[in-house]
């Protein structure tokens, strides 16, 4: 079984194959059309089918596929198609749908042209974006944690010396790479002191104790360098950075470069793109928003995410002023913020110094008397895919209306997964067949598949490189099983999940299983900078794509743009969508192959590594 992933099918070639040697191939898959026509089934199909319909769906499945072939190679052969350009220098750090000029002659404003926006015309011209001149394979974890190359990211110098806060002066410039580390270890212990403050603050020992007292997963907005993300990470939370578009700079970037999850997104008109009560903590450091702007539309959309009995963590010399602090509780005067938070239900738990921490109501019929010219919204866990911000509070409806102190994570309950609307049986299934999957694609991660001499059945695995990848993006993550066969094995590996926002009905599982997750339309560029990205995996992407009438092309110059030079792509999918992808990643001058699972079944896997191109 395990030698059959390698078994390749007859019809593959390299990423760039001589014409001439194209020619040949049309002669040969014309003659085995001829071939196919007239030989018995059972001469080139005795192996493993003994069915007799099989047999026949088999032989024509290979007859079509054949003609494929034969079409796809004759349009090689007579448009002469050729490799895409790279971009211009100016595309080094392109993130589509963030063009404020564009925005602004669109007529976007008040902040809004800060937006995503990617229903704006943009210049669609297919090149690929090359790395910055002095660009390197980042550092292997756990070590680009602390250490990464400056020539990855668009930072200045003077962008280092000029960082003030704390999370953000965890920076030491050495030559050519850029080091969270101080010699003698002081920033990160301010980091610790920092989280065990929080973990005081809300009646904890200490911070190792955030997930027995069910804070699992954390977003942390403005995540400065992603040192506190860091630390989270190392307890075993799940902290997700989440911080606006910034040309240079980029907080995003950054984070992602030392292999900690972020996204791009911010609180300007719209919602984030996750469903209500997906996370534990949201976490604010001298992030930029002004909280009680817009009648307290971002408080709602904070409190719209947070979990009932969750945490709103602010720290900033602005929350002294802003949050109720507690002499103004005791006066008679109250600040609009104080009002807002009193609406929504939110407990000041704890102030010290210049971090204060509300927690959300765990009660879901919190006084209604309150909340006044607050409504409710209608609906329940409406799929929130950038909508605008409402005016009104979401998830008190809701199934998952689950006090975080009650919830467990790691496996779920069947009573839980029924809250999802999931059978536990297919969940299991579900499970196995992703441990499975995954030691396939780890194997077949080697460089060994790509070199010219083909794996023979019963040689040694070899072992795939040590940590080369850090994190994987699940472009299509159903209920995140890849995920959870990563961590059952214990890679030191995070995935990003992406729902495509047809199926979004799975996220709110993948969130309560602890992971992190996105809702993204896949006819639209992600939320993302070039080369943030180690493994892209799209299970069934395709062809789910092909239904909702996007462009493929397309798709794959996302995928490339995202990727890391020297990343890998694994797509599984029907025949038919995987040779078109083939097709179109030769272009993209991938090394591409094509793995036929041998089970009979249409599906195929198309394994690819982009490779590292200067000019
Ligand atoms: C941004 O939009 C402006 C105006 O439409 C255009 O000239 C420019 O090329 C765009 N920039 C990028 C990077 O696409
Ligand atoms: C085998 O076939 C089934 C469907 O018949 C498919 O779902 C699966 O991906 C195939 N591969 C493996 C390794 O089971």
């Amino acid at each position: 079984m395990r030698s059959s992933w390698f078994h390749k099918l007859s019809l593959i070639f390299g990423p760039r194959p001589p014409r001439n040697w194209l020619l040949l191939c049309l002669v040969s898959v014309f003659l085995l059309i001829v071939l196919l026509g007239s030989s018995p089934p059972s001469a080139f199909d005795s192996a493993s089918v003994s069915v007799r319909s099989d047999i026949y769906t088999n032989y024509r499945r290979l007859k079509e596929q054949a003609a494929g072939d034969y079409l796809e190679l004759r349009n090689l052969v007579t448009n002469h198609v050729k490799d895409f350009d790279l971009c211009g220098k100016e595309r080094e750090n392109y993130v589509p749908c963030y063009n404020v000029s564009a925005n602004l002659l669109a007529g976007f404003q008040n902040e809004e042209e800060f937006d995503r926006h990617c229903e704006i015309p943009r210049d669609q011209q297919h090149c690929l974006v090359r790395p910055p001149k002095d660009y390197k394979i980042p550092l292997t974890w756990p070590t680009c944690k602390d250490v990464i190359w400056s020539g990855n990211v668009k930072l200045t110098k003077d962008q280092f010396l000029s960082s003030g806060s704390m999370t953000k002066r965890l920076m030491l410039l050495e030559e050519n790479q850029i080091s969270f580390l101080s010699e003698d270890g002081m920033m990160i212990d301010g980091v610790k002191d920092y989280a065990h403050q929080i973990a005081e603050m809300i009646g904890l020992g200490s911070d190792t104790e955030f997930l027995q007292a069910g804070v699992r997963n954390v977003l942390d907005i403005g995540c400065g360098f992603g040192s506190f993300s860091a630390h989270l990470l190392s307890l075993k939370l799940m902290a997700l950075c989440m911080a606006a578009y910034e040309p240079t700079g980029s907080q995003v970037q950054l984070a992602l470069e030392r292999g900690l999850p972020a996204i791009t997104g911010n609180f300007i008109s719209r919602q984030l793109p996750f469903p209500s009560l997906s996370y534990d903590m949201v976490h604010c450091t001298r992030c930029g928003i002004v909280w009680d702007d817009k009648e307290g539309l971002f408080l709602i959309e904070v409190d719209r995410v947070i979990r009932p009995g969750g945490y709103l963590v602010l720290t900033s010399p602005r929350s002294r002023q802003q949050g109720s602090s507690m002499d103004a509780k005791k006066g008679s005067m109250s600040t609009p913020f104080e009002e807002f938070t009193q609406k929504l239900c939110w407990n000041l738990l704890a102030q010290q110094e210049e971090t204060f921490i509300w927690q959300k109501t765990a009660d879901s019929q919190c006084s209604s008397s309150k909340r006044d010219n607050l409504p409710l919204c209608k609906g329940d866990d409406v799929q929130s895919y950038y909508q605008p911000l409402p005016h009104c509070v979401s998830g008190t409806a809701s199934k998952r209306w689950i006090p975080i102190q009650k919830s467990s994570f790691g496996s779920l309950s069947s009573t839980e997964l029924e809250v999802h609307g999931v059978n536990p049986e297919d969940f299991s299934e579900d499970m196995e067949f992703w441990r499975s999957a995954l030691r396939n694609y780890w194997s077949l991660l080697s460089p060994l598949i790509f070199s010219d001499h083909p794996k023979r059945p019963g040689d040694e695995d070899p072992l795939p490189p040590y940590n080369m990848v850090r994190n994987v993006m699940d472009m299509s993550a159903n209920y995140g099983g890849l995920n959870a066969a990563i961590m059952e094995a214990k890679k030191s590996v995070w995935v990003m999940n992406v729902v495509p926002i047809s199926e979004h009905k799975t996220l709110p599982l993948i969130l309560d299983r602890g992971f992190t997750g996105i809702l993204h339309d896949w006819c639209e560029p992600f939320p993302t900078y070039p080369r943030t990205y180690d493994m892209l995996h799209a299970n069934r992407l395709l062809s789910h794509l092909a239904s909702e009438g996007c462009s493929m092309i397309d798709l794959l110059f996302e995928m490339d743009r995202i990727l890391r030079p020297e990343g890998w792509i694994i797509i599984s999918d029907k025949v038919g969508p995987v040779e078109r992808a083939r097709m179109i990643a030769t272009q993209l001058r991938w090394e591409a192959r094509v793995i036929d699972l041998q089970n009979g079944s249409d599906q195929r896997l198309l394994v690819c590594q982009k490779p590292f191109l200067r000019k």
